[in-house]
């Protein structure tokens, strides 16, 4: 089934200019980019994407970070792109990940973990609603 999943690179990836390399791995996978922007998070928008996480200790030091400088906020198509999407990224701990996902090469601590995926098809749709309005989205036909 084609899935939208939403796709963000966090401050970390941004400022160590990883963006056009990680940007690689979803397109050399065959998956489509249709809708990407940079963007400033405010807290407000920090804690309602995040809001699952409001009451866990670390939720200060979350906000803090994704609010620090741009990310690049995606929403990218293809088949069963949830799943696949969360196989390239790799597990939330970076020294958990395995070799070869985006978190595995690029990161070391789970704390700046790089990216973000949605996780289910429910919070996808939640997540691109909040950070898209829907004619930023294209719909295009890759032409082989
Ligand atoms: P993400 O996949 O964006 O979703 C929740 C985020 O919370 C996660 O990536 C990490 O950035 C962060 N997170 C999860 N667990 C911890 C932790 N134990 N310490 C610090 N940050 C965490």
């Amino acid at each position: 089934m084609i899935q939208k999943s939403f796709v963000m690179m966090k401050p970390d990836a941004v400022q160590r200019r990883l963006m056009g390399k990680i940007l690689a791995r979803f397109e050399d996978k065959g998956l489509q980019i249709v809708a990407c922007k940079l963007i400033q998070i405010d807290e407000d928008l920090a804690k309602t994407h995040y809001g699952e996480h409001a009451e866990k200790p670390f939720f200060p030091s979350l906000v803090e970070y994704i609010t620090s400088s741009p990310c690049l906020a995606m929403v990218i198509q293809g088949e069963e792109a949830i799943t696949t999407i969360r196989k390239l990224v790799g597990a939330t701990n970076p020294l958990e990940a395995d070799l070869g996902t985006i978190r595995g090469d690029f990161g070391m601590d789970t704390g700046r973990n790089i990216i973000h995926a949605s996780d289910a098809p429910e919070s996808a749709e939640r997540e691109i609603a909040l950070f898209f309005n829907e004619d930023e989205i294209c719909d295009y036909k890759i032409i082989d």
